[in-house]
């Protein structure tokens, strides 16, 4: 895992626009794995910036979101396909008929599930997968305990989830308790990861996914096992990391082109 802390989330956000630009000028079709939440809102606006101010073009590139509450249409405003439209698809030059949500209004969603997993096979897999992190260390929506090999699947959200996602909904009795979502089995298949997480109440989950054990009990943790994952984190949410200097000493000797910025 490679850890990058710093001062705070604005300029966390900032880079991890830089290494999705990067991969994106690269490579123009590549396929990019995106995350809905709080925590990418700045990386999306600076990913529109950059696509109207220098150009970055996303005409060929393929997007697979992560997740999707099960029951809500794409035109619900708490949708993840609704967010998404609003914070970047909209804002940039990709092709609507290259961003894909998992249905959480298929009849069928185990089905639902299968064909996700099938499109992103056809699409040649995910080049990078970006994530937030749960406060109880979940990712996606894979809550602790879920299997650390999973596939697209249906979860049931845990009560943490729910009351920290409920603010948008004004209850937790007004939110969908459940979603589908790329299992961590999916997530690990990305060529590259890079998970963001900012501020205090992201500090425990931080810990236990970096130093933790590897264990479903910290579902994030599973990217121990990923060869290109890449943590961006605030100090604040640095703030329980045991070895934070030993991050900062690797940070600050990388070649030049092992850096980002
Ligand atoms: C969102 C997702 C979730 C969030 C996580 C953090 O698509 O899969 O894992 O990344 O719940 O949410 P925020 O960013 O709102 O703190």
């Amino acid at each position: 895992m490679e850890v990058i802390i710093r001062p705070h989330a604005e300029a966390g956000c900032v880079l991890g626009a830089k290494i999705i630009a990067r991969v994106v000028r690269e490579n123009p079709t590549a396929v990019l794995g995106l995350a809905t939440g709080r925590t990418p809102q700045r990386l999306y606006q600076e990913l529109v910036r950059l696509h109207r101010d220098e150009g970055l073009d996303f005409s060929r590139v393929t997007a697979f979101n992560l997740d999707e509450y099960v029951g809500l249409a794409a035109d619900h405003p708490q949708s993840f396909r609704y967010f998404m439209q609003e914070n970047l698809f909209r804002h940039l030059n990709i092709d609507p008929a290259r961003t894909y949500i998992p249905d959480g209004t298929a009849a069928n969603l185990h089905a639902e599930c299968r064909a996700y997993e099938e499109k992103i096979i056809a699409a040649g897999g995910i080049d990078l997968q970006l994530l937030g992190l749960g406060r109880n260390g979940h990712i996606g929506f894979n809550e602790p305990t879920g299997s650390l090999r999973s596939r697209t699947w249906l979860k049931i959200l845990s009560e943490q989830t729910l009351r920290d996602n409920s603010d948008v909904f004004g209850s937790v009795a007004a939110m969908p308790k459940h979603a589908l979502t790329m299992g961590i089995g999916t997530i690990l298949d990305a060529r590259r990861c890079v998970l963001l997480a900012f501020g205090p109440p992201k500090a425990r989950a931080v810990e236990q996914m970096i130093e933790g054990p590897l264990s479903a009990m910290c579902p994030a943790s599973a990217l121990q096992l990923h060869p290109r994952a890449i943590v961006i984190v605030d100090e604040a949410a640095a703030a329980g990391l045991h070895y934070a200097d030993h991050y900062r000493w690797i940070d600050s000797h990388k070649l030049p082109w092992q850096r980002y910025d």
